[in-house]
């Protein structure tokens, strides 16, 4: 019997769960995907009994092939989407609306008329965070003042309220535990990242009665246990990246191209607070202590690919997108700005809808897959402009998700960044994060150090770019992102 890890991945499209070994190998996977719904536009919601059953579904069949292969599940690790929020009864743990997801712009209109109520300055200093849909606290206020009778029985202490984490960990744990880390609470808009607190001034302001908030825990602490197995390691999927990434050092950071792509430059001690629309959440919290992140969000990454897939019909798999790309020796002057829920950093529009640009009598299939992956690397690139702003000037960056499984992708990269780009062997590294943190839990490992021998390169992309065709390159994206949102 050896012991193994049982790390779940909660993510926007798909669930899944990874039995990880002591020495940091993916001996097991499994994984469903669950429906989007779409109901108006710029809404986006999940059923919170698919998020639940595909879960519940990978983990027993994770568990079970633990037990037919004579491994010991000692741990269970959590990450998951981060804001995308719900409310259930605190009774029966069934949930009053669907789960709202973080892409949502329903209440666009509301962080309006909040930006009035507190400024926007008032609000990062606490919760690191701006007036935008984006984050969780006006869409649990949303609900509560949707549904039938909600407020008053929040108010009564029927109900509890969460992030994605918060509800598996009470489903996991048959309703006996409500509770967060700090890198998903960091996410709502409500948590003061600084004195680590729930903000009863901006729940008096969002309208979100405490009474239905979980308890904040470290990313390493005691969650409660499912089928006798310790929950011991828990944090947001893209905090969960740089762990799994190992940006353990102020300084160090990461891209990850899932659904949307996330960067995230470890501060250290430091709780930065950007002057040019990025974010200060918490990276991670270990005994006590809070590293803090810059982070840049963009909210159409690998969604982007998926649209080409399974809303345009261009491509049948994503995988076909490397050799489009490379078949054209230009992008012809075609660019998508796939402002598809509205954009992210550094703009946070999110009235706006997307563009093609360029289009030509001789535009094919091929150009606009090519600047579907090109937005991808113009958009990480904006969020490094952003950085260099704040004065932060990385050296190389580490990169994963499924869409850097594109060669010509982390090429351009590369190229366009002008920066040295590193891809790991293993690109799970979201799961793998919230399996070294349940390492951590379960003595497993000593502390963070005795990670780093896990990390292994696959593939270093050096810049190979004429300095006048990058600055051509990102002319022509900044001119259609001004005239988007002129
Ligand atoms: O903040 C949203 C993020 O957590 C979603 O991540 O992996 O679904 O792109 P992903």
């Amino acid at each position: 019997m050896s012991d193994v890890i049982l790390s779940i991945d909660q993510g926007t499209t798909s669930s899944r769960t990874l039995v990880v070994s002591a020495d940091g190998r993916i001996l097991h996977a499994a994984q469903e995907e669950f429906p989007q719904i779409y109901p108006a536009d710029g809404w986006v919601e999940h059923d919170p009994e698919a998020i639940w059953a595909t879960v519940e579904r990978t983990l027993r069949a994770c568990h079970d092939w633990c037990e037919a292969a004579g491994h010991e599940p000692v741990a269970i690790g959590i990450t998951n989407q981060r804001e995308t929020t719900l409310v259930w009864d605190r009774e029966t743990g069934k949930c009053l609306y669907n789960a709202i997801v973080w892409q949502d712009r329903r209440t666009a209109e509301r962080c309006r008329a909040l930006a009035a109520a507190i400024p926007v300055a008032q609000l990062q200093a606490k919760t690191g965070l701006l007036h935008d849909p984006y984050f969780s606290a006006t869409k649990i206020a949303w609900i509560l003042d949707t549904v039938d009778g909600a407020r008053t029985r929040a108010e009564a202490g029927e109900l509890c309220f969460g992030t994605v984490e918060s509800f598996l960990i009470w489903r996991l744990t048959g309703g006996a535990v409500h509770a967060t880390d700090a890198t998903n609470a960091s996410r709502t808009n409500l948590y003061n990242i600084r004195d680590n607190l729930w903000d009863e001034e901006l729940l008096a302001l969002f309208g979100v009665p405490d009474s239905g908030l979980p308890d904040v825990r470290d990313c390493v602490a005691d969650y409660g246990r499912w089928n006798g197995i310790p929950i011991r390691g828990v944090a947001g999927d893209q905090q969960a990246a740089a762990i799994g990434q190992l940006c353990f050092a102020p300084g160090d950071i990461k891209s990850t191209y899932g659904t949307g792509c996330f960067v995230i430059l470890n501060t250290g001690d430091q709780c930065l607070t950007s002057d040019n629309k990025l974010l200060s959440t918490i990276a991670y919290r270990i005994d006590g202590q809070t590293a803090y992140a810059l982070e840049g969000s963009i909210f159409i990454a690998g969604a982007g690919v998926q649209w080409l897939r399974d809303e345009m019909k261009l491509v049948d798999h994503a995988a076909e997108t490397q050799a489009i790309c490379e078949g054209l020796n230009s992008n012809q002057g075609v660019y998508l700005v796939p402002a598809f829920t509205g954009l992210g950093a550094p703009y946070w529009e999110p009235d706006v809808r997307g563009a093609l640009f360029g289009l030509t009598r001789n535009t094919g299939r091929d150009a606009v897959v090519r600047a579907t992956v090109e937005s991808v690397v113009y958009q990480t690139h904006d969020l490094f402009a952003a950085m260099a702003k704040d004065g932060a000037h990385p050296k190389s960056l580490r990169v994963d998700g499924g869409m850097v499984a594109n060669d010509w992708m982390v090429g351009h990269l590369s190229d366009v960044l002008n920066l040295p780009v590193e891809r790991p062997k293993v690109l799970e590294t979201t799961a793998m994060g919230a399996a070294y943190l349940a390492m951590l839990g379960a003595g497993m490992v000593a502390n963070l150090d005795d990670l780093s021998a896990l990390w292994q390169r696959d593939r270093l992309f050096e810049p190979d770019m004429a300095e006048k065709t990058r600055k051509s390159l990102l002319d022509g994206w900044a001119d259609c992102v001004r005239r988007l949102l002129a």
